[in-house]
């Protein structure tokens, strides 16, 4: 349904502070618990000791970085971790860059070699290209560690990255609770294709942790949710979905591809899998499909073993690409969240404009779980203009830097009408149940500078 009801009152302990620095927002709470399948200990996400990214406590001289200053610094910031974490630079030739190495199949030097691999399962020896290559690998390692997970695996694409974990953990007679506001395919999935394989499925509102538990059966065995969720970023609390589940010993999957591991964290509040569309703001750059699961070590070494049956690789190529987009996660995620948030604030006191969704607004329905749990609110706007359909495509028509195209999160800016671009062949009476409208307009805001998209919209709109 359309979310303009209020939030529901969450459980969470409230943060020990906010921080607000230049519109984004740090939030102090050293009180999450710690969970198996995640690195994290009681400490948050950005104050983790490791051994390659651990500072001095005093800050270094001359920091005056204002989120920081009143804390010790035991942990790098988001663009230094997006650049170092996870990585040994030991790759062949002292190069900098990892190798990408194109490969289908490794060589053994004789036979028993061949046989000592096959009894040793688990050494780190690779053998065919589908089950591993070093490229991947290097890119697995710096995810699991950015997102606070033991391990990662990475796939041919976001749907994978859904489709492949839920292909594991689900066997016939078992039921799946899904969230309506998840992206449209991972919902086509789960509600037409799983009941093939005697698999029941429930949906529930995106947010409603009381129709969650609510919808949970005996034989209820993993929940699938997004936040934010697309198109209307909803926030679902995601330590008190973790503490329902865990207590009745049901899987959890959080899709956080609209939030990335810089603006939030889920295995932190106990979370057992987290999923990314790599293609969006990971690779960040519009140039590739991929997608990534995280959690714990034993969990991804069993999908790594589905994923050597479906055959859903990545190319090492595109790994690197990814490794690529990666060294500039911070500095990108940092000016969208920015420039969305300004938008965001423009968009909603402006007459031409009906609704704004955006969980850094204090008018969105999640506003206070989205400060709670997230460092930053993303680039993704989504908002209703006062008229028509045929308005809103005017207002789209008029846009000179955003390009209409259907996907999110990399450096360019895109805009699109959910109901002519994903939800097209979604028959009008269902659009409208979801809260679709015509007039509804998303816009993944890109790293152009602030003011030049500030202009570009208002001269759009008024052609409104
Ligand atoms: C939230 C979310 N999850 C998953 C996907 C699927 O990702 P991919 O297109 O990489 O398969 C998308 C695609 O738009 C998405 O928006």
């Amino acid at each position: 349904m359309k979310p303009r009801q209020p939030g529901r009152t969450s459980q969470v302990p409230m943060p020990d502070r906010f921080i607000l620095d230049d519109e984004r927002i740090v939030i102090m709470n050293s009180r999450q618990p710690s969970y198996p399948g995640c690195r994290g200990g009681s400490l948050p996400f950005w104050m983790l000791q490791e051994a390659d990214m651990t500072f001095s406590s005093q800050p270094p001289s001359g920091n005056t970085s204002s989120s920081h200053s009143t804390h010790p610094r035991t942990q790098a910031g988001p663009s230094t971790r997006a650049l170092h974490q996870g990585v040994e630079h030991d790759h062949p030739f002292h190069s900098l860059t990892p190798p990408v190495l194109h490969t289908a199949a490794y060589t053994f030097e004789n036979t028993a070699a061949l046989v000592a691999h096959k009894q040793n399962a688990h050494s780190d020896r690779l053998e065919y290209g589908r089950y591993g290559n070093p490229t991947v690998r290097v890119v697995e390692k710096r995810l699991a560690a950015l997102e606070g997970g033991e391990a990662a695996l990475l796939v041919s694409s976001g749907m994978a990255a859904i489709t492949l974990p839920l292909l594991l953990l689900l066997s016939p007679g078992d039921h799946l609770i899904i969230g309506d506001d998840t992206y449209h395919r991972t919902r086509v999935f789960a509600q037409r294709f799983l009941p093939r394989f005697g698999i029941e499925v429930s949906t529930v509102p995106a947010t409603d942790l009381d129709a969650i538990s609510r919808a949970i059966r005996p034989t209820t065995r993993l929940i699938v949710a997004e936040t934010p969720t697309n198109p209307f970023l909803r926030c679902l609390d995601l330590q008190a979905l973790a503490q329902l589940a865990r207590a009745r010993g049901i899987w959890t999957l959080i899709d956080s591809t609209f939030a990335t591991p810089l603006n939030q964290q889920p295995l932190q509040y106990g979370i057992d899998l987290v999923v990314h569309s790599v293609t969006k703001y990971l690779a960040g750059h519009n140039d590739l499909l991929a997608g990534v699961i995280i959690g714990g070590a034993t969990l991804i070494e069993k999908l790594r073993d589905v994923q050597g049956l479906f055959g859903a690789v990545v190319d090492p190529g595109a790994a690197y690409m990814i490794h690529r987009g990666l060294q500039t996660l911070g500095l990108r995620i940092a000016q969208q969240n920015r420039s969305a948030l300004m938008l965001a604030h423009f968009l909603e006191q402006h007459p031409k404009i009906r609704q704004v969704w955006y969980p850094g607004l204090a008018s969105h329905p999640d506003y206070s779980v989205a400060r709670r749990q997230m460092q930053g609110f993303g680039g993704v706007i989504s908002f209703e203009v006062e008229g028509d359909g045929a308005a809103a495509s005017r207002f789209v028509d008029a846009l000179r830097l955003a390009h209409i195209a259907p996907s999110l999160g990399g450096v360019d800016t895109l805009v699109m009408q959910p109901s002519i671009m994903s939800y097209f062949d979604t028959p009008p009476e269902e659009r409208q149940a979801l809260g679709i409208t015509d007039e509804l307009v998303r816009l993944s805001v890109g790293i152009e500078d602030p003011d030049d998209l500030l202009a570009d919209i208002t001269q759009a709109l008024e052609a409104i």
